[in-house]
């Protein structure tokens, strides 16, 4: 009698541990004290000893963008993320972590030799002068983690940094861009020793691409290593190459997402497998950076669809999917789409030909508070719920003023926009206001895009009961003017179960 009471408590409480939340790229991600997550180009990992997935990354605030040290949070269905505060904490003075030095792209891997959390990351100085690689251990994964060194790799330099780990035979590999000097435009991959102390060989050197921020992804067969090109913090089309081992040959690089959506607004960085019991999937962990204001950054986690046969791999985009960690499968949730056409327009603002949009029109002229649109008839359940802006944004992201020797190279590398000398970045910002309530107005971010490019950006809104919400759209400064982006149209997804 006893046991199968304690039998049903645990059948009760599992069920609530994996009723999932759902992941939604490019959202405001909140941790559950409700606090912005703040764990940029990191990590994430399944840890066996826990039974947890384990996020680590650079740890962002307001005034202090390089520096924080390494946060870390934990996740059961990685949708709903504990804080449990920094995993490598600055100490002020250290000749490589005190909060003056560059501490960026950590990753950490279990070290069976040493029993041993092995955190790594890019360790430099705040002009990139040093090319470092750090290392702090832990016997547990959350840390904190202790200051071991900091190294050159193989005696060479060491920028955007990357780990990954072999699943057949548990061997690690550091990626990493050698820099941005002329002479060292190559993305290596070398071997970790046994005990991922130190590094021991390199295995492949992808030679003058000029590319950054690698990771790599592993089907049965191939290995995929993903990059970007060098833009700063604009993102680019992201690339990737495949090979049938590490030490190549490696194929041509092609472009893993709808081409001028620069990998749907994102930054390559990390990859994660889930090997459930019915599928196996395999997530992009992008970062979304906002070069305004980079603490503010968000992460853009998308499943890739890898065909082997066909030797590709492609970013799969979703607004709103739900993922099950056990079983490994996922599916994108079906929303309901309100279009531009219907819309009402005010002021300034007016419906232009697009044939690029939903019904060849799109919204534009949206400005201040006087240029506003308005969807009407919205269905809503009462509860907050995730809603997809649907937009365009062509301000182009340009170069500085003071075009130099990088800027030649981006050219070269392909990641150029469409306008020399333009702005350093741009940001279109549109405020949204539901049932007329401007007191609880939101803002909504509308990142570059494309010359018909059309891309999403979510917002969580709590809509009343029934089918007569109304949501309208003004722009909101953006330090320059009052210009929001254009509008094709809104999806309104299901309150989360
Ligand atoms: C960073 O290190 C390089 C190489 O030692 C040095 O030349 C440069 O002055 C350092 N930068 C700063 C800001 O200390
Ligand atoms: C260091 O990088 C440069 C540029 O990629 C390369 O020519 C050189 O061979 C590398 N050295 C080692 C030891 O890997
Ligand atoms: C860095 O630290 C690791 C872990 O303590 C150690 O095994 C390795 O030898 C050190 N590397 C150097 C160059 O001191
Ligand atoms: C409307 O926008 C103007 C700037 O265009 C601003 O000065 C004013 O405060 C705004 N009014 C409201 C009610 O937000």
């Amino acid at each position: 009698m006893r046991l199968s009471f304690l039998r049903l408590i645990v059948a009760c409480c599992w069920a609530e541990l994996t009723t999932a939340k759902y992941i939604v790229p490019g959202a405001r991600w909140h941790d559950t004290d409700g606090n912005l997550i703040s764990a940029h180009a990191g990590s994430v990992n399944f840890d066996d000893a826990t039974g947890k997935f384990w996020w680590f990354g650079e740890y962002k605030i307001e005034g202090q963008t390089e520096g924080g040290g390494v946060s870390v949070y934990s996740s059961e269905d990685l949708a709903t993320w504990s804080y449990h505060g920094l995993a490598l904490e600055p100490i002020e003075g250290h000749p490589f972590i005190s909060p003056e030095m560059i501490i960026q792209r950590p990753k950490v891997v279990y070290s069976e030799a040493t029993s041993q959390y092995h955190m790594w990351w890019h360790a430099d100085n705040s002009s990139y002068g040093l090319l470092l690689q750090g290392l702090a251990t832990s016997p547990t994964v959350g840390g904190p983690y202790t200051f071991a060194n900091a190294t050159s790799p193989l005696d060479n330099w060491s920028q955007d940094f990357g780990l990954f780990t072999d699943y057949k035979d548990g061997r690690s590999y550091a990626l990493y861009s050698n820099g941005d000097r002329r002479e060292a435009r190559d993305v290596y991959v070398a071997a970790y020793d046994e005990g991922v102390n130190a590094l021991e060989a390199v295995v492949h050197r992808f030679d003058k691409y000029d590319l950054e921020a690698p990771c790599i992804v592993q089907t049965e067969s191939s290995y995929y290593a993903l990059m970007s090109h060098k833009t700063g913090y604009r993102p680019n089309n992201v690339v990737a190459f495949r090979a049938d081992s590490l030490a190549g040959p490696w194929s041509q690089p092609w472009i893993v997402a709808p081409l001028n959506t620069r990998g749907f607004n994102s930054q390559s960085g990390y990859t994660l497998t889930i090997r459930g019991t019915e599928k196996i999937t395999h997530l992009y962990l992008g970062d979304q950076w906002d070069s305004n204001s980079l603490w503010e950054s968000r992460y853009i986690w998308l499943p890739m669809r890898i065909d082997d046969k066909k030797k590709d791999l492609q970013i799969e985009r979703h607004d709103v999917y739900d993922l099950d960690v056990k079983t490994g499968d996922w599916k994108p949730i079906q929303g309901e789409t309100y279009f531009g056409k219907d819309a009402t327009t005010k002021g300034n603002a007016f419906k232009q030909e697009a044939n690029f949009a939903s019904d060849g029109v799109i919204l534009t002229g949206i400005y201040g508070n006087d240029s506003t649109v308005t969807f009407d008839g919205i269905k809503g359940t009462g509860k907050p719920q995730w809603v997809s802006f649907y937009y365009q944004n062509t301000d182009d992201m340009g170069f500085g003023d003071q075009p130099d020797e990088r800027n030649c190279c981006l050219i070269l590398a392909g990641g150029s926009p469409d306008r020399i000398k333009g702005a350093w970045q741009l940001r279109r910002i549109s405020s949204v206001v539901v049932n007329g309530d401007e007191a609880n107005m939101q803002t909504l971010f509308q990142r570059d895009t494309h010359k018909g490019i059309i891309l999403s950006t979510p917002l969580l809104l709590t809509l009343e009961e029934g089918s007569s919400n109304t949501i309208t759209v003004g722009g909101l400064s953006n330090g320059v003017d009052y210009r929001g982006a254009d509008l094709d149209r809104i999806i309104v997804y299901p309150s989360e179960p």
